[in-house]
C-alpha cells in the first residue's frame, strides 16, 4: 500500500462497495482478514469451496475425477501435493491499475474473497523473461522479448516429468499444438497470440521434441481435459493478447491499439472518459476480466476440481511505461531495486541494465485452504515457483534454491 498513489487508494476504497454490489448482487461485504507475513494465522474462516459458492460461481460437479495417488511424492516445506495447480498469466497491469478498477469487477471480487499477496512483484521488463523466471527459476539475464532466444535450461516441466507428473501450457489462439513459427497466424501478418507469452516454447528440450511440444495445445483442449479427467497436475494458461490485457492485435474486437502512452491510464481508470483511447483500454481490461470470469468457473465446476487443487492468477509485470506505475522491486538479480524506488518519470528504473517487474496482484484460489488471506510479505514469481516445486517435492531450480531469500508462500498453503 505504501507505494499506491493517494488518489488510486481513494478510488480503490470508493469502488469497493460498488464493485461488490454490482457483481455479487447480495450487498454483503466479506470481512477482510489481514494476516501479517511474519505470523500467518492457522485459523481459517471458511474454505475456498464455500467462498466460491458464496460468489455464485460454484456448483459441485455430480461426478469427481479419480484422484491421483501421490504416495511417491514427498512434498517439502510442510506443503501437500496440489491435485492440480492452474496458473493464469495475465499481462502488463500492476496493483495501482487493478485494485478498484471498475472495468475489472470479477478480479476485484477474487481479490476480496481469496488469497491475495499485496506485495508481490514481477521480476523484470519485458514479458518473456518473467515467464522464463516463473518456469525455470531465473530470467537468465534476459530483458527482452526476442523470440530468437533459446533458454537451454532445466525447467519445471523436466522436473515434473521426472516424478511422473503431468504438465501442459494451454495457449489461447495458438494455431496448433507446439507451433513455433512466427508470432503471427501462419497464413497472414495478423497476430492474436504471442510466442513470448507461452514459456514452454522456449526450452529446446521441449520445442525440439514433438511429443513434449504436444503439451502446448490450444486452450480449447483445457475444457476437454477438465471434463475427461485428463488435466495434468501443472497447468499454465496463456490467454491470447485480446484476453490477457496486453492488447495490440488488429484481430481483437475494439482493441486496436496498444495502450502504451504514458499518462493515458490515469485518465482511463475512470470509465466515464469516453475518448477513443480510453474506450479501447477499458475494453481491453474488461476482456481480461471476462476471460477469467469465463474460465475460472469452468475449472471449479468441472470434475477435475478435486482435493488440494488451486488456481493462481497473476500478471507477468506491472504496466511499464505508464505514469501510474512505480517499478520498485525485482528478483534476486535486481539487488539495487530492493532498496530504492524507481519511477518512469526519470527513467531511473534502469540501473546497470537491471529492472524490477513492478507490483502485481497474486491471487490464490484454493479448494481446501483458508479462502481469504491477505499477506504483505514481499514475494515475486520465484516464491510462486518454489511453492509449486515444494508441493511436488521437486528440486529447486535457479534462484528458488536460495533458501534464505526465496521462501514458499506459506500463508496460502497451510
Ligand atoms: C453477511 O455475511 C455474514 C457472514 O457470513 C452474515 O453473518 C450476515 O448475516 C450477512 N449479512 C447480510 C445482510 O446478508
Ligand atoms: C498408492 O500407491 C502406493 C504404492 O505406491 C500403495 O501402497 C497405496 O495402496 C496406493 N494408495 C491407494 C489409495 O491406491
Ligand atoms: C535479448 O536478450 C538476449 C539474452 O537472452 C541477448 O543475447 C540479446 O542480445 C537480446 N536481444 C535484444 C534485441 O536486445
Ligand atoms: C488473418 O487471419 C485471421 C484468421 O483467419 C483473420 O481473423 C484475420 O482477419 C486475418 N488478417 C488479415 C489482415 O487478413
Ligand atoms: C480523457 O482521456 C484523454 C486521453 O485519451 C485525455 O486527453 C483527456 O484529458 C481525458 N479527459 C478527462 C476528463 O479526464
Ligand atoms: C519509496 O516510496 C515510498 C512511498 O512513496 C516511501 O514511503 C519510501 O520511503 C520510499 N523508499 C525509499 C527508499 O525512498
Ligand atoms: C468446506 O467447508 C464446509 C463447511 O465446513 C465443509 O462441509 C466442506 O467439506 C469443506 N470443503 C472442503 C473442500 O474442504
Amino acid at each position: 500500500m505504501s507505494t499506491m498513489k493517494p488518489f488510486a487508494f481513494i478510488l480503490a476504497v470508493s469502488f469497493l462497495f460498488q464493485v461488490y454490489r454490482d457483481a455479487l448482487g447480495s450487498g454483503n461485504l466479506t470481512q477482510v482478514t489481514t494476516i501479517p507475513a511474519a505470523a500467518p494465522s492457522k485459523a481459517p474462516i471458511r474454505n475456498g469451496t464455500e467462498a466460491l459458492q458464496n460468489m455464485g460461481i460454484f456448483s459441485a460437479s455430480s461426478f469427481q475425477c479419480p484422484r491421483r495417488n501421490f504416495t511417491h511424492i514427498h512434498s517439502k516445506e510442510g506443503l501437500k501435493p496440489f491435485d492440480h495447480v492452474f496458473i493464469f498469466m495475465m499481462e502488463n497491469s500492476g496493483n495501482d491499475v487493478i485494485l478498484g478498477n471498475e472495468n475489472m469487477p470479477f478480479i476485484n471480487l477474487l481479490i476480496q474473497h481469496f488469497g491475495f499477496a499485496a506485495e508481490y512483484y514481477g521480476i523484470t521488463h519485458t514479458s518473456l523473461p518473467n515467464y522464463i523466471a516463473l518456469t525455470s527459476g531465473s530470467n537468465w539475464w534476459s530483458h527482452n522479448d526476442s523470440t530468437k532466444q533459446i533458454f537451454d535450461h532445466t525447467c519445471i516441466a523436466d522436473k515434473l516429468e521426472e516424478k511422473g507428473l503431468g504438465w501442459k501450457n494451454y495457449a489461447q489462439s495458438i494455431p496448433y499444438a507446439g507451433y513455433k513459427g512466427s508470432s503471427s497466424y501462419p497464413q497472414n501478418d495478423s497476430f492474436v497470440w504471442l510466442q513470448e507469452h507461452v514459456p514452454f516454447l522456449f526450452y529446446p528440450q521441449i520445442f525440439q521434441d514433438p511429443v513434449r511440444a504436444a503439451n502446448i495445445p490450444p486452450l480449447e483442449e483445457l475444457e476437454q481435459d477438465l471434463y475427461s479427467c485428463n488435466v495434468p497436475e501443472y497447468v499454465f494458461i496463456s490467454p491470447d493478447i485480446c484476453h490477457d490485457m496486453h492488447g495490440g492485435s488488429d484481430v481483437c474486437p475494439a482493441v486496436t491499439e496498444y495502450p502504451n502512452t504514458p499518462k493515458k491510464l490515469a485518465y482511463c481508470y475512470n470509465t466515464k472518459n469516453t475518448s477513443k483511447n480510453c474506450v479501447n483500454i477499458n475494453n481491453l481490461w474488461k476482456a481480461g476480466d471476462e476471460f477469467l470470469r469465463e474460465w475460472i468457473p469452468k475449472i471449479v465446476n468441472s470434475p477435475s476440481w478435486t482435493g488440494n487443487s488451486v488456481i493462481i492468477v497473476t500478471w507477468d509485470e506491472a504496466n511499464y511505461n505508464e505514469e501510474l506505475d512505480v517499478f520498485t522491486e525485482g528478483g534476486p538479480d535486481t539487488a539495487y531495486i530492493y532498496s530504492t524506488n524507481f519511477s518512469f518519470a526519470d527513467h531511473s528504473f534502469l540501473i546497470d541494465g537491471y529492472y524490477g517487474g513492478g507490483k502485481v496482484p497474486l491471487i490464490v484460489i484454493s479448494r481446501e485452504n483458508p479462502y481469504h488471506i491477505v499477506t504483505y510479505g514481499k514475494y515475486n514469481h520465484y516464491n510462486l515457483l518454489k511453492s509449486i516445486e515444494a508441493s511436488y517435492g521437486l528440486d529447486y531450480l535457479g534462484y528458488t534454491s536460495d533458501d534464505r531469500q526465496v521462501k514458499v508462500l506459506h500463508e496460502f498453503f497451510v
